[in-house]
């Protein structure tokens, strides 16, 4: 089997979406360069057909099992993706008010929302039990008092389940590793039972499950292993203890396969939670994010300039790591394909891509096969759908990218370019305002000289 083939049959989906046809790259059948005609560059464009191929994909994988599918919306939360995914039958993982916002925007109904996260704000959580929340992904002791607080406030009781840190090395970067004893994430895996039975005896919490989630990118599957049988292990004892857990939710991570490597084969992952897990007879969740959407999307952009610098040659592009911060923040390389296929059969040295933003690390990597380049040639880097728009900022002040989809023959601006204008806007400045405790709280400073006391701080 080819390396192609064999990621095609891993990873299910045989990119068949993406080829070169008379020479001209198309995504469905939309030659790119069209599209870089009227969408100026840079800008993400995702096929509707790889989104819905890897879900079907995975959801096959996954239904001997019966496992239900939540997409972590901060892979890509474009409100024309949700919607997409939400069509198939797709619930969402969302971790801020942001992404509850845009899934209900895409159609998402709350009770196919999971709302995770470390750090949840009040207003936040009041909004997720307002909307009736399928489940709250609990992290600490003082996140249980607070959501309890809130429910008891509303009237309303909340669904909670506990984010358990199993102390697992996910193997992947270590940027995205979520699940050994120092991270930030999840409640100490011997300290969830004696939680979970508070949280089960508290009148406005419904005590639903455990949850995890143990880093991104992941390829090695047997940490994977190892935690979902520390899950199962811990079921069992808390059901020993006479607990009821009916829910659990396996996290995401999943990775996808990059120029180097075939990727992670899902049926030995769906195979994983099968043999882990299966037995319990848990309501059974996953929230994949990169692993649906990653390699459904290229970010397209044009050279601008050649230049030669010690050791080879460098193409300076107009896009910026503010557009895909992935190389910079997780040294990630994502192959490049030429819009056109390359002109030159002969051997071309490699180029080193680099961005235009006024930073040493705005670079992309050496790539080699692209043929001869020249200013003005078109590239796209693939493998680019997640965390890739959803990760991009204005930094340099520099628009934030355009996202579009195609499908079939078609093709539709999801998010249009924020510029310079726009921006500017927000930065109209208001009235000077005089602090609230300037008036009393400065007037008891001036007569006693002690530092004055906070007066009232706004509820946040
Ligand atoms: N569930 C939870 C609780 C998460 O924190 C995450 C990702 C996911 C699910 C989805 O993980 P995925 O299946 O996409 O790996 N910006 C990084 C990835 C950060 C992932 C954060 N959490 C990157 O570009 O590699």
């Amino acid at each position: 089997m080819t390396k192609y083939a064999e990621t095609a049959s891993r990873q299910g989906n045989d990119r068949e979406w993406l080829a070169y046809r008379s020479g001209d790259l198309h995504v469905e059948d939309v030659p790119l360069s069209d599209v870089a005609t009227a969408v100026q560059t840079p800008f993400y464009c995702y096929s509707a057909d790889a989104i819905r191929s890897a879900y079907q994909c995975l959801a096959a994988a996954l239904s001997p099992s019966e496992v239900s599918i939540c997409f972590a919306v901060k892979a890509n939360g474009n409100i024309a993706v949700l919607r997409l995914l939400s069509e198939l039958g797709c619930g969402m993982d969302i971790v801020s008010g942001g992404e509850l916002e845009r899934a209900l925007a895409a159609g998402v109904p709350a009770s196919k929302i999971i709302f995770s996260g470390v750090g949840k704000t009040r207003a936040e959580i009041a909004r997720a039990l307002d909307v009736g929340i399928h489940q709250i992904n609990v992290e600490s002791a003082a996140e249980v008092a607070v959501v309890a607080e809130i429910a008891r406030a509303l009237g309303k009781r909340a669904p909670v389940a506990l984010r358990v840190n199993p102390d697992v090395d996910a193997k992947t970067h270590a940027k995205i590793t979520t699940a050994t004893k120092e991270s930030k994430f999840g409640i100490p895996i011997g300290d969830v039972a004696d939680l979970y039975a508070e949280v089960a005896a508290m009148p406005e919490l419904e005590a639903l499950g455990i949850a995890v989630h143990i880093g991104s990118q992941i390829h090695d599957m047997a940490p994977y292993r190892r935690a979902f049988s520390a899950m199962a292990d811990l079921v069992t004892s808390m059901r020993g203890r006479g607990l009821v857990v009916p829910r659990l939710d396996l996290g995401g991570g999943i990775g996808i396969a990059s120029d180097d490597t075939v990727g992670p084969d899902i049926a030995e992952y769906a195979k994983i939670i099968a043999e882990t897990v299966g037995y319990l007879g848990c309501e059974l969740t996953v929230e994949p994010g990169r692993w649906l959407v990653g390699r459904a999307g290229l970010l397209v952009t044009e050279l601008l300039y050649l230049k030669d610098i010690a050791g080879g040659t460098m193409g300076i592009l107009d896009v910026g790591m503010n557009d895909l911060m992935r190389p910079a923040l997780y040294d990630a390389h994502h192959p490049v394909l030429p819009l056109h296929e390359p002109r030159t059969a002969v051997a071309v040295p490699a180029y080193s891509l680099v961005g235009p933003i006024c930073e040493s690390s705005d670079k992309f990597g050496s790539y080699e096969g692209l043929g001869e380049l020249r200013a003005g040639d078109l590239l796209a880097f693939d493998c680019a759908g997640a965390y890739g728009a959803s990760m991009a900022s204005t930094y340099n002040s520099r628009d934030l990218v355009a996202e579009v989809l195609v499908e079939g023959s078609l093709f539709r601006t999801i998010r249009r370019r924020q510029d310079i204008g726009e921006m500017l806007k927000l930065e109209q400045a208001g009235a000077w305002q005089v602090p609230a405790r300037a008036g009393q709280g400065m007037a008891e400073r001036a007569s006693d000289g002690a530092v004055c006391t906070p007066m009232t701080v706004g509820a946040r």
